[in-house]
């Protein structure tokens, strides 16, 4: 088969990571038969560097006619001068918003080999760790109402039923075919937004029968994923709690350049992309880490083209060359590690 993918390199390391997530698909269609029709496009930083804004009208038009966006990262100091919906990342989020996709899945799994990077006490991640953090994207904080002035500002949070309920949906059908346990997580005891998400999520778990569901406030949440965070197994929030949990639970598999994601909408289509930034301060060394684009490449097999075999074959040869004990510069204590095309040539060999 062949796949339409727009290609979004983006700023700092997201080229690097880009390239060799782009070898691994080749290999990957290789092995399986597919190939792909690559549509590389601007947005971010090297958009305004190349076309005076951060998100040309060519880059939403390929996206949209693209079966899949595969996306690095953008933004960097360069760009910091730059205020409100001029700045790069900004794209980012008229992207996620134009395209419909409302549902971030962001699982973060602790690769047995890994355990010795994360930060906690082996007793608490005794047995590996394995989650998917549902983060609403297209409502809340970030696109809610906003204001400016020299001496104030304001950032409205914002939900409409609607837009917890299908977040909510995508949440339990996810929990359906995981362990059917879904904690939910608010701050119900101060926002009315996180009152009517509770309320909604309730409505929405009658129809999940199986599936048991809990909440819990996002302060006690942020506590929790450090204190025992075999508890979760799927967590529904909203944007911005899911922003800032899932770098925690990031952190706490082994590093932030170890984790996948995938935008959804209502349809097969998704833009998928590591869940970390930029990373100007490594950017052009070789050191970054590609395996977070690199399964967010297998993620879009999963979910986009419903292809487990080849998202599957991904994420075994990731494993495989990490149980070998090939490891980039953030997941080794400083020493003995191989550079980002370098673990790609091993992932690639073993596929
Ligand atoms: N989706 C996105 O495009 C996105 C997300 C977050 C931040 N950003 C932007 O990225 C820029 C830098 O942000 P930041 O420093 O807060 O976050 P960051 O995720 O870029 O970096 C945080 C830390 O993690 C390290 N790191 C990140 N990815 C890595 C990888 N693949 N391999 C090894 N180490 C890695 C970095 O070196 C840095 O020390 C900012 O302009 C920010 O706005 C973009």
């Amino acid at each position: 088969m062949t796949f339409n993918i727009a290609l979004i390199k983006g700023d700092g390391i997201g080229p690097e990571i880009m390239n060799e997530t782009v070898r691994v698909l080749y290999a990957v269609g290789e092995k399986f038969g597919h190939s792909f029709e690559i549509k590389e496009v601007l947005a971010g930083g090297a958009a305004i560097e190349a076309a005076g804004c951060n998100l040309p009208e060519i880059t939403m038009e390929v996206c949209k006619n693209s079966d899949a966006v595969l996306l690095g990262a953008v933004g960097g100091s360069k760009w910091d001068h730059l205020q409100g919906s001029k700045r790069p990342e900004m794209a980012l989020l008229t992207l996620r918003k134009e395209l419909g996709l409302f549902a971030n899945i962001r699982p973060a799994v602790m690769f047995e080999a890994l355990k010795d990077t994360c930060p906690l006490k082996s007793e608490i991640v005794e047995g590996g760790l394995d989650m998917v953090i549902v983060r609403e994207l297209t409502g809340g904080i970030y696109f809610g109402k906003r204001e400016t002035s020299q001496t104030y500002a304001c950032d409205c949070m914002e939900y409409w039923e609607y837009e917890i309920a299908r977040i909510a949906e995508k949440a339990f059908q996810i929990a359906m075919k995981r362990n059917k346990k879904l904690t939910s997580i608010d701050k119900a005891n101060v926002l009315d937004t996180s009152r009517l998400w509770r309320k909604t999520v309730d409505k929405i778990s009658k129809k999940y029968p199986e599936v048991q569901v809990s909440h819990m406030y996002v302060d006690n949440a942020a506590m929790q994923l450090v204190i025992n965070p075999k508890q979760f197994d799927v967590i529904l929030t909203e944007n911005m709690f899911g922003d800032i949990l899932s770098d925690e639970a990031s952190m706490i598999t082994g590093s932030i350049g170890m984790l996948p994601s995938a935008s959804l909408g209502d349809k097969q289509f998704g833009m998928y992309e590591p869940i970390h930034g930029s990373a100007p301060d490594i950017a052009g060394k070789n050191i970054a880490n590609p395996i977070a684009s690199i399964l967010s490449a297998a993620m879009m097999f999963r979910h986009t083209f419903s292809m487990e075999e080849e998202a599957r074959a991904i994420e075994k040869a990731v494993e495989s060359i990490l149980n070998q004990g090939y490891r980039t510069l953030d997941i080794t204590n400083g020493k003995d590690y191989i550079g980002t095309m370098e673990i790609t040539d091993k992932i690639i060999e073993m596929l």
